[in-house]
């Protein structure tokens, strides 16, 4: 039986086809994935501008809404390139991340800077995901000798660190600082329990805010998340090109 070694060396030979297939599959899985993904990512930033309190911030998540539309058509290209059909495969992460940023929307006192600190971490946490997942792939085309591929996914690459590197700015720029100082307690809402939300029990139909002290978090609290939040974006994004 062959050691590692030898077959790495086989390999990128190209004499070992069962990896070799292995690794394709893989490849396109990932890809299928990611395609399902972005495509949820388009309505999530739709959601995430329509929730926004600044202008700012509403026009950050427009434009990368706009972006991941060619991102969704660039993956088309990547598909194609490699002779395979374009289909969606599945992504649980994005469907957690989309259902965390609404989490935050029903959190947060509409209008609130708070909610725009929010959404920047929100929107941050899908950026990181998609960079994972987009550095990974790259790396599977370039293995694979997919060049065409991994050009797109590059690109594509590029573009979600951009974005990331665009919201921490917007978050240092002024959100946080100004999120830090909202002089009250009810412009966020420490509630994470969907049971709850699923059953109306956080948000008020009328957009009221709550009154109930068993739903009223601290300043500290939000301003921590929000720190948090731009630490987590300052020590670089995950993933990159060799995500595998
Ligand atoms: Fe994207």
């Amino acid at each position: 039986m062959a050691t590692f070694g030898e077959r790495i060396a086989n390999f990128f030979g190209g004499n070992d086809s069962a990896t070799q297939e292995g690794l394709h599959g893989l490849f396109v899985t990932e890809l299928k994935n990611i395609y399902y993904a972005e495509k949820q990512a388009v309505d999530a930033l739709g959601e995430q501008a329509d929730a926004s309190t600044t202008d700012e911030v509403r026009s950050a998540f427009l434009q990368h809404q706009d972006e991941t539309r060619n991102q969704v058509t660039r993956l088309e290209q990547v598909f194609n390139s490699i002779g395979v059909d374009v289909e969606e495969g599945a992504c649980a992460a994005i469907d957690g991340l989309a259902d965390d940023a609404q989490l935050v929307v029903s959190n947060t006192e509409s209008g609130s800077l708070t909610r725009d600190a929010g959404l920047i971490i929100a929107g941050q946490k899908i950026e990181h995901h998609e960079i994972a997942a987009y550095g990974s792939a790259v790396t599977l085309a370039q293995v694979l000798g997919y060049t065409e591929a991994a050009r797109l996914l590059e690109q594509t690459l590029d573009e979600e660190k951009n974005t990331d590197k665009k919201l921490t700015a917007l978050a240092e720029s002024f959100i946080n600082s100004r999120a830090a100082s909202e002089s009250d307690n009810d412009s966020y809402r420490n509630d994470n329990d969907r049971d709850d939300y699923s059953q109306g029990g956080v948000v008020s139909p009328d957009g009221t805010r709550y009154s109930d002290s068993s739903y009223g978090s601290t300043t500290s609290t939000g301003s921590g998340y929000t720190n948090s939040g731009t630490g987590y974006t300052s020590n670089g994004p995950i993933g990159g090109t060799s995500g595998i």
